[in-house]
């Protein structure tokens, strides 16, 4: 798609002469590892007194902002993770943005924002995966992941809502966030969201709370902790950036939404095909002592994390506090059915009977000439 025919159908996008330059020079390095490389372009629209401003395609780049912003004093963000996938007859797709774009909205009412219209949402993700389309990596597993996030930027500090709010879209061409299964720690000390808090939404603060635990995790040498439910630390929650499954005597079990959960867009995907393959889902709370009695018994044959970044990684490995390990083997033949189903409509090789992938060219509605996205038909 060229630079023309992007801002022919987005007329009240600026976009910045250096762009199309910056995308010719770009080079899809071989190793990409996930988040570590970066698009060179991104999606700014600015909200400034009440008001939604035109939005912008710019060269990716460090951005300029107050030291007494409200976003580095209180914490005033929030983000989403989605991603672009280039199909071998050369169409890119998004996978499901209009939950995030959902969740996005419900992130900016927990944390006092304004909400975003879809049409600035899905223009910023479809312009810069319009942009990248090139530099999409198409091999199994790899996608444009797409991070959406808006930061409060008003400079003074004062603890009060932020008026004036800048939203920009950054991409990163990428792998799975993992190869392999995850060894994960249950996180028996911390945790990493409370009731009425914010873990049932995406801000930034959630994660920097996560980190002293996984460090911890890390330096043990196991890859993930397992988060309990914050009052009676008995419920298991979820990882830190993934919701979990167990497959107990032939069904499949997840944590029902807590309030401290956060909705995942993958777990939603996966309960869908699960029941689609027969499978029976139960949404429960689940108390880890069980779940590791289960595992002891042999009942428990699966565990494992789903997300838009981990995609389906299976759990090999289960670590208590006391450092009592409980091994899952290798054999996870649900989680491959399953992530065999989703990346199969995902990377646009199996039917799409769902209604997940949107097509960018059927969002820029060329036929048209609309000005915005408008819905899909
Ligand atoms: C805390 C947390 N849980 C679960 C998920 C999985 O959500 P999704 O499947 O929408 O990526 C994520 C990632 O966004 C997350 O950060």
């Amino acid at each position: 798609m060229s630079s023309e025919n992007i801002q022919a159908a987005l007329p009240s996008l600026e976009i910045d002469q250096k762009v199309a330059r910056q995308i010719e020079d770009f080079e899809l390095p071989e190793k990409l590892g996930f988040g570590q490389v970066m698009a060179p372009v991104m999606y700014r629209a600015r909200f400034r007194e009440g008001v939604w401003q035109s939005s912008e395609l710019l060269p990716y780049g460090p951005i300029s902002i107050d030291p007494a912003a409200k976003v580095l004093h209180y914490s005033q963000e929030i983000f989403e993770g989605l991603k672009a996938y280039r199909y071998s007859n050369g169409t890119v797709a998004l996978f499901r943005p209009l939950e995030n774009w959902c969740r996005f909205n419900r992130s900016a009412e927990r944390m006092c924002m304004p909400a975003i219209p879809e049409a600035i949402f899905m223009e910023g993700v479809s312009a810069v995966s319009a942009f990248m389309a090139d530099h999409i990596p198409t091999s199994p597993g790899q996608s444009l992941y797409l991070r959406p996030f808006m930061i409060g930027v008003d400079a003074d500090l004062g603890l009060a809502a932020s008026v004036n709010n800048d939203f920009y879209i950054i991409a990163s061409p990428s792998e799975a966030y993992q190869q392999g299964s995850f060894k994960v720690v249950i996180e028996r000390r911390d945790c990493r969201a409370a009731q009425g808090g914010t873990g049932s939404v995406k801000v930034g603060g959630n994660y920097a709370a996560a980190l002293a635990a996984g460090r911890r995790v890390h330096s043990a040498g196991y890859d993930q902790s397992l988060w309990l439910d914050p009052s009676e630390h008995r419920y298991i929650e979820e990882l830190s950036g993934m919701n979990v499954f167990a497959l107990i005597n032939g069904v499949l079990h997840t944590p029902e939404l807590s309030g401290s959960i956060l909705p995942g867009i993958t777990r939603d995907s996966v309960m869908n095909l699960a029941k689609q393959v027969g499978l029976t889902v139960v949404e429960r709370r689940i108390d880890i002592d069980d779940l590791l009695a289960t595992i002891e018994s042999g009942d428990c044959t699966e565990v494992f994390a789903c997300g838009t970044a981990a995609v389906i990684t299976p759990v090999s490995v289960l670590a208590d506090a006391n450092g009592t390990r409980y091994e899952l083997g290798d054999q996870n033949p649900i989680a491959s059915q399953l992530h065999t189903l989703l990346t199969g409509i995902q990377e646009g090789r199996h039917d799409d009977v769902f209604g997940w992938n949107w097509p960018i060219e059927d969002m820029f509605s060329f036929d048209k000439g609309a000005s915005t996205y408008s819905g899909k038909a």
